[in-house]
């Protein structure tokens, strides 16, 4: 018996369709927004993440996984894709044509060298995108309501937007010295990480996570306090366009975010399912000024996202936010005795042609047991073909919804199966699974008319 490394886990069937449905909304969402798909390696130079994430991450310190190839080149496991990313659009030259934005979306595995615990492993799948060549404060507005709207579109009602601004150079050097000063007189005290953190990055002390020390942290100084005019008019302006685009948010002024790029504003998204679970934030991101520079690109700022489709997944599931996913067979045919099994491998093929989703009982099995199959399948038709059907040149069709039986020639069986199902997805596209008339319980979001979005708009409720 061989198990999964601990702190991974197997995406299977049912749950593998979850994740494809996460990846499939979002998709489309980035494609109205004007991106395109990047796929970059998984492994890349180890140098890659120390420039970008930072050697004074957590990430980067404690949590990659490196290695030495065969043929001695230092390599690392991906632990965000960020770094990657702009990686392959500096070599595609991407920036040269100065056609800017340059937009990514990307989708794929991530290794971080963490304590798994609910909603945290060591390898799990992000959805992000990058959007670079940019400096303006509407285009950080534009990648923030992109990833609210995709948690919209995935039937998410309240999200929480923590958001928060580094400031600029200039601020985050007054913020620093500030810091300095405070934790100077506190440092002796806090865990052996901050004593590190306070030598390395003073910024990243915000971010412990050990209890003892919060009380020393709350009572640090605030960015806000040392933002430079630019960069709190800056901030301003992206509470106003949140605000004018109805996009609820808490300025969360310990916001600093575990990756060293980020300049500027910086934000998470979070949701807390009805049952009270919080995997920690389902999504995040921010703008990055030094970033595509630091990694041999020219002097151009970014801003992105990802978010993380196991949380997402997992609240989604405890939400009952997914769509009925679940697996249909159209037809599923049944043949009796060696001559309709041998009719069948034929058949079997041609209705796979025709796009319709089949499966044959090729083994001998009874009746029962074979509608048992059928049904475990979700099957809609059972064909059930014996020696009268291949002498008469039919097949007997049982609609297993309503039990009625038909005796269908074969001539007929196109025109036959073309009129079933498409009566069948007429009456699906009008139907609302989620959601019972007034008073639908479903915990969707109705407001703004999504609580069927997968029905194309069905249930439009005010
Ligand atoms: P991050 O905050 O490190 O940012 O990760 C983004 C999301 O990935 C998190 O909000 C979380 O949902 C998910 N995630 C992170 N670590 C784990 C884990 N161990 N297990 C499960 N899920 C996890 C980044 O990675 C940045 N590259 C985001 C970004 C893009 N910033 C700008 N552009």
């Amino acid at each position: 018996m061989f198990n999964v490394v601990k702190g991974t886990h197997d995406v299977i069937k049912e749950e593998a369709k979850k994740y494809s449905y996460i990846e499939e909304v979002m998709t489309n969402i980035a494609v109205i927004y004007g991106y395109q798909e990047f796929r970059t390696p998984v492994i890349e130079s180890s140098d890659l993440f120390t420039r970008s994430v930072g050697d004074s991450s957590d990430i980067v310190r404690k949590e990659m996984y490196t290695f030495e190839d065969k043929g001695g080149r230092n390599i690392t496991l991906r632990p965000e894709m960020t770094a990657g990313i702009i990686r392959s659009m500096v070599n595609a030259k991407l920036f040269a044509i100065q056609d800017y934005p340059v937009k990514a979306f990307y989708c794929g595995p991530n290794f971080r060298y963490e304590r798994p615990q609910q909603g945290r492993y060591r390898q799990f799948n992000q959805f992000g995108i990058e959007c670079t060549g940019v400096t303006t404060v509407e285009r950080d507005v534009e990648v923030i309501a992109l990833g609210y709207t995709m948690l919209k579109y995935l039937n998410f009602g309240k999200v929480k937007l923590l958001i928060n601004t580094l400031g600029d150079e200039q601020s985050r050097e007054n913020y620093k010295t500030a810091l300095k000063e405070y934790f100077g007189k506190h440092i002796e005290n806090m865990c052996s990480d901050c004593q590190e953190r306070y030598k390395l990055n003073i910024l990243r002390i915000l971010d412990c996570k050990d209890p003892a020390d919060r009380p020393i942290i709350d009572g640090a100084p605030k960015i806000q306090d040392y933002l430079t005019d630019a960069a709190k008019e800056r901030f301003e302006k992206v509470k106003e366009y949140l605000t004018k685009l109805e996009i609820p948010f808490e300025v969360d002024q310990e916001l600093v975010r575990g990756l060293d790029y980020y300049t500027g504003v910086v934000f998470e998204f979070h949701y807390t399912s009805q049952n009270g679970n919080n995997y920690g934030a389902i999504g995040a991101g921010g703008h990055y000024g030094n970033l595509i520079k630091e990694i041999g690109g020219p002097d151009l700022e970014g801003v992105g996202f990802a978010f993380g489709i196991e949380r997402l997944a997992k609240v989604m599931e405890d939400d009952n936010l997914f769509p009925n996913l679940d697996n249909t067979t159209d037809i599923f045919i049944m043949p009796m005795g060696d001559k309709a099994r041998d009719f069948a491998v034929g058949l079997a093929f041609q209705l796979r042609k025709a796009f319709y989703s089949c499966e044959v009982c090729y083994e001998q099995k009874g009746m029962g047991q074979m509608f048992k199959k059928a049904e475990r399948r979700n099957s809609k038709l059972a064909f059930i073909i014996g020696d009268d059907e291949i002498l008469n040149e039919t097949v007997t069709v049982k609609k297993l919804d309503t039990k009625e039986q038909v005796s269908v020639k074969l001539d007929d069986l196109d025109d036959f199966l073309g009129k079933y199902f498409n009566s069948e997805s007429e009456h699906h596209h009008h139907e609302c699974e989620c959601c019972e008339g007034d008073d639908c319980e479903c915990k969707h979001d109705h407001e703004e008319g999504h609580c069927c979005h997968h029905h194309d708009g069905c249930c439009k409720k005010a």
